[in-house]
């Protein structure tokens, strides 16, 4: 089935530097978005493994998607699956409680070693982001590890948001997206505290195997991440549990998060940074 995307900007937006300018007419004129490229020309398929490696990816103009399966990205997922207006990762808690000060109709949410901070309306556990919690309000998220990787990219012009829970949508959508500006897709793991993470690993994996194989030249490491995933598909909560991450939350106290954030393509919803707010990509089917 064909999915189409709309650009939610309000304006025409173009693209120059090195790259052949590109104008976008949003919302009702994106018809020409959908052209299937030329079958010969492959659409570069890069992986990231650590956070800070993002600002490669930048350079490199690709489109971005952040991979935080556990559990910044799950979050991010399921609140705009959810009805949340937006949400404003910050990096630091001050900058999340000076946020809410100036604007009291918005949520804090987050974690520090995995609990929510003293005054924060809720904490990282997607489960927390119910529409009767988040439905049409601006959240404004700090975590550990996703929201750093999160504003490491905000120099990319297209940073979208992964997770297994939306691993299709973000696959088709980022390579939409990456035929129209004709560059690559690079999967960036936001890991635990700048190191690499099993189950980002293999949520890279599962993202690519929404890839069609004709479409995309896949770099070793993504080679590697598929490869993982397939071998972890049949009994992937338990494959995920078995990561330090995981065992992490389990002993916190979250174990439904670990089996919640393991749920393939859930949700269709597709997370996009855009001018420092994450925002549906919206998708018209
Ligand atoms: C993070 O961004 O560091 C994670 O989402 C941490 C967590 O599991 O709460």
């Amino acid at each position: 089935m064909e999915v189409g995307l709309i650009f939610p900007f309000p304006l025409k937006r173009s693209y120059g530097g090195s790259q052949k300018g590109i104008t976008y007419v949003p919302n009702g004129d994106s018809q020409n978005l959908f052209h299937t490229g030329d079958a010969d020309l492959k659409t570069p398929l890069n992986l990231e493994f650590i956070a800070k490696d993002t600002v490669k990816a930048v350079e490199r103009r690709d489109v971005i998607v952040i991979i935080d399966a556990l559990r910044c990205c799950s979050t991010i997922v399921t609140a705009l699956t959810n009805g949340a207006a937006c949400v404003i990762p910050v990096i630091t808690i001050p900058e999340a409680r000076m946020l809410k000060k100036k604007n009291p109709g918005f949520i804090t949410a987050g974690e520090r070693k995995g609990i929510k901070p003293k005054g924060f309306t809720l904490g990282n556990s997607p489960l927390e982001f119910s529409s009767e919690n988040v439905k049409g309000r601006v959240v404004i998220l700090t975590t550990t590890s996703g929201t750093k990787a999160i504003s490491l990219s905000k120099k990319g012009e297209w940073v979208l948001i992964g997770a297994f829970l939306n691993a299709k949508a973000v696959a088709e959508a980022s390579l939409k997206i990456a035929e129209k500006e004709e560059t690559g897709i690079s999967l960036v793991l936001a890991g635990k505290e700048g190191q690499f993470s099993l189950e980002d690993f293999l949520c890279a994996g599962a993202i690519a195997e929404g890839f069609p194989a004709e479409k995309v030249e896949l770099d070793d490491a993504v080679r590697a991440a598929l490869l993982g995933f397939e071998g972890a598909r049949r009994s992937l909560k338990k494959v995920i549990q078995q990561g330090s991450h995981a065992q992490y939350l389990e002993k916190k106290g979250f174990e439904n998060d670990v089996e919640f954030c393991s749920k393939m393509n859930i949700f269709a919803v597709v997370p996009f940074l855009k001018e420092e707010k994450i925002v549906p990509l919206e998708t018209s089917v």
